[in-house]
C-alpha cells in the first residue's frame, strides 16, 4: 500500500510537469484527489490493514494527499498567470499606431447640376414632380402627339419592354401625368432618367437625364417662354450670358424651339469647345400644342403653355470641361473624387 501511495505520488509530479492548462490540471486533480479517485480508493482499503499499520500508512496518505494538493494549487497559479500574461499581450493595444481615415464621399456631378437647375426654376415659382422611367407607349409617344410612324417611335430609337410598354425616350410623359391630374395654373419642373438605344460612345449614352418643365395657365405666351429661359441661362451661366432661339420641331409644341447660349469658350468666333459653331444648343421648347392640351382634358381655347426639356449630361460636360459622357456613370472615384 505504501508504494501504491508513492506510485501516485509519483504519478502526480509527473503529469504535473506536461499540463499544459488549468482544465487538465482539474481533470488530474479528480482523478486522483477526487471521491472516486485514486488516492480515496487506496484510503478506503485501510480498514484491511493491522492496527499498527494504519496509523503510519494513514499518515503517509494524508502527507501525499496534502503535497499533491500543494502541488496543484501551485501549478494552478503558475498556469493562471502564464494565462494572463498572454491575454494582455494578445490585448495590447499600440496607441501610436495612426487611425483608421475616415474618408466623406461627394455629390456626383450630374446631381449637383440638377439642384442647381432645380434651385433656379423653385425660385420662379416651379413645383418639382416625378414620373415613372417605365412608361405606356400612350404618355411617352400617343398623348405628345407623335403620330405611329414617327421615327422616334422605331425600335433603334427605343428600348420596348412588349408592344405598349416601354423605357421613356424623354421626360414629356410627366407633362401628359400632370395635366391629367392638375388643373392649371401648372408650373412643374421633373428631372429624370431617359433612355434611348443609341450605342455608348463619347456623346451618347443609352441612359441619360432630361429635365422637362411646363407652365399652363390662361394668357401664358411665347415671351413667357423667352423670359424664363432667358433668366434660367443667365443664373445657370453668368448674367452675361446670350441666349439665341432658333425654330424647330417637336410633335407636342406648336411653335417649336432649340435655344443655343453663345459659346463661353470664344464668345461665338468658334473654338473647340463649340465646334466652331460659336453657339452652344441646350434645350429644346415651345408653345405646348393644342392637341396635347385637349388630350390631357384642358381647354386650349381657354388655357395656353409652354414647355422645355433639357439635356443634362450637355450642361454638366460643359460645366466641367468634362469631354467623354461614359465619365459620368462608370463611376470611378478618381473621376468623381475632382468635384469636391
Ligand atoms: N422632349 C424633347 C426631346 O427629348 C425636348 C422638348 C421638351 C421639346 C419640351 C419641347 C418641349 O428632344
Amino acid at each position: 500500500m505504501k508504494q501504491q501511495l508513492e506510485a501516485i505520488r509519483e504519478k502526480a509530479e509527473n503529469k504535473l510537469k506536461e499540463l499544459a492548462d488549468t482544465q487538465e490540471l482539474e481533470q488530474l486533480r479528480v482523478e486522483i484527489l477526487g471521491k472516486k479517485g485514486e488516492l480515496t480508493s487506496i484510503l478506503k482499503q485501510m480498514g484491511k490493514l493491522s492496527a499498527e499499520e494504519r496509523p503510519v500508512i494513514g499518515q503517509l496518505a494524508n502527507e501525499i494527499r496534502s503535497y499533491i494538493e500543494s502541488k496543484i494549487d501551485e501549478k494552478k497559479s503558475e498556469l493562471e498567470q502564464a494565462q494572463l500574461l498572454k491575454r494582455l499581450e494578445d490585448e495590447k493595444i499600440d496607441v501610436t499606431l495612426p487611425g483608421k481615415e475616415f474618408s466623406l464621399g461627394n455629390r456626383h456631378p450630374l446631381e449637383t447640376v440638377i439642384d442647381e437647375i432645380k434651385e433656379i426654376f423653385v425660385g420662379m415659382g416651379f413645383e418639382i414632380v416625378e414620373g415613372p422611367e417605365v412608361e405606356s407607349d400612350y404618355y411617352n409617344f400617343e398623348a405628345l402627339n407623335i403620330p405611329k410612324d414617327h421615327p422616334a417611335r422605331d425600335t433603334q430609337d427605343t428600348f420596348y419592354i412588349t408592344d405598349n410598354i416601354l423605357l421613356r425616350t424623354q421626360t414629356s410623359p410627366v407633362q401628359v401625368r400632370v395635366m391629367e391630374k392638375q388643373k392649371p395654373p401648372i408650373r412643374i419642373l421633373s428631372p429624370g432618367r431617359v433612355y434611348r438605344s443609341d450605342a455608348l460612345d463619347a456623346t451618347h449614352s443609352p441612359l441619360f437625364h432630361q429635365i422637362e418643365g411646363l407652365v399652363v395657365d390662361k394668357g401664358i405666351t411665347f415671351a413667357d417662354l423667352k423670359g424664363t429661359l432667358e433668366t434660367f441661362v443667365k443664373r445657370l451661366y453668368g448674367e452675361d450670358s446670350v441666349v439665341r432661339f432658333r425654330p424647330h420641331h417637336f410633335p407636342f409644341t406648336e411653335p417649336s424651339a432649340e435655344v443655343d447660349v453663345q459659346c463661353f469658350g470664344c464668345h461665338g468666333k468658334g473654338c473647340r469647345l463649340c465646334k466652331n459653331e460659336g453657339w452652344i444648343e441646350i434645350l429644346g421648347c415651345g408653345m405646348v400644342h393644342p392637341k396635347v392640351l385637349e388630350n390631357c382634358g384642358i381647354d386650349p381655347e381657354e388655357y395656353s403653355g409652354f414647355a422645355l426639356g433639357l439635356g443634362l449630361e450637355r450642361v454638366a460636360m460643359r460645366r466641367y470641361g468634362v469631354d467623354d459622357i461614359r465619365l459620368f456613370y462608370e463611376n470611378d472615384v478618381r473621376f468623381l473624387k475632382q468635384f469636391k
